[in-house]
């Protein structure tokens, strides 16, 4: 049957009838809200290229969990920003390390919330790239031991899952292996798997401090311009153990995401980077766009493209709008 006896303008005039047809919705149980810990106390450094983030010291990073949990976002997932950096960034995996001392406070005070730590070395590194150098690029498997460390230390902190953003080969594998042999086997591994060298982490290195100091990512993640690329990364690291797998951008990436919720049958994470954050807040600030529909439309396309959890610097000030 077609037109005239269909309309499909006939679902859409209700509101309740609209809202009840609805494929797609988002939820505070999808979000993850990204922090930022440093040393010091009572430190909340706003980052210039992404206002309402901060760099946070430990009990200000406390305080805006019990913040975040009470108004619905049950997850973190934890950047460091150390005072000393090293050649390898073996520094991340020592116990007392920025990371570790947060975790260990956030859980005393509050420990239902879900604490997820990024693994990687760019934050700890005197020259900013995400591993140990040799002759002028990252060796892939010298960084392999530093990240299972780093992992098995944060473990020891109490973190509730891992996630390396790394984009070393064999990572997933040689973290998992470190891990159950540390006595942590169900402790869970969400892989940056498909991690494309990208414009849109501009303002995220300067909230953590880890621009490359010289060249760039290429090396290591991946050529925006690939699909199938994105495919073999992911099978490999479910190979290797990992539970979820992300897609990294989001938004110029949804058809990756797309892809991997068709091809695999695992939970697909997706992160909404700070620059694509950042545009929505400059556009709003110019008076260009409504920020709250801009929010809500993108958390929509990333959830309706496949993504089961989101990763978002929007979460702390959508959550009490999503019911
Ligand atoms: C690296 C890491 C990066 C991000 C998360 N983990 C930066 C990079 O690869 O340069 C970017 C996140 C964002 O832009 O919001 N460890």
């Amino acid at each position: 049957m077609t037109f005239p006896y269909t309309r499909l303008r006939r679902l859409r005039k209700n509101p309740v009838l609209r809202k009840m047809v609805e494929e797609t919705a988002i939820s505070v149980n999808d979000l993850v809200m990204p922090l930022f810990v440093c040393h010091g106390s009572g430190v909340r450094r706003e980052v210039q290229s992404m206002p309402g983030n901060y760099q946070m010291s430990v009990d200000n990073v406390v305080k805006e969990c019990k913040r975040l949990y009470d108004i619905g976002i049950k997850a973190v997932l934890l950047f460091g920003i150390p005072d000393k950096k090293d050649e390898t960034g073996l520094v991340a995996a020592s116990d007392d390390s920025i990371v570790q001392k947060a975790v260990r406070s956030i859980k005393k005070e509050l420990p239902a919330i879900f604490l997820i730590a990024d693994i990687c070395n760019c934050e700890y590194t005197t020259h900013g790239h995400c591993g140990t150098i040799v002759d002028g690029d990252v060796d892939n498997d010298l960084t392999l031991e530093t990240l299972a460390k780093q992992s098995v230390s944060f473990a020891r902190a109490g973190v509730d899952m891992v996630a390396p953003s790394d984009m070393m080969d064999g990572r997933v594998g040689r973290i998992r292996e470190e891990l159950d042999v540390k006595g942590f086997p169900d402790l869970p591994i969400m892989s940056y798997s498909a991690k494309f060298a990208s414009a849109f982490y501009g303002p995220f290195r300067d909230a953590a401090g880890s621009s490359p100091g010289f060249g760039d990512r290429s090396s290591y993640q991946m050529n925006s311009a690939n699909s199938d690329e994105a495919m073999r990364e992911i099978a490999l690291d479910i190979e290797e153990g990992a539970d979820i797998v992300m897609i990294k951008p989001a938004l110029a990436y949804l058809d990756i995401v797309s892809r991997a919720k068709d091809e695999f049958n695992i939970p697909v994470a997706a992160y909404n980077v700070s620059g694509e954050f950042s545009m929505v807040k400059a556009a709003a600030a110019k008076g260009w766009a409504d920020e709250e529909r801009l929010v809500r439309e993108i958390l929509t396309s990333i959830k309706r493209a496949g993504a089961d959890i989101i990763i978002t610097y929007h979460a702390a000030e959508i959550a009490s709008r999503l019911h």
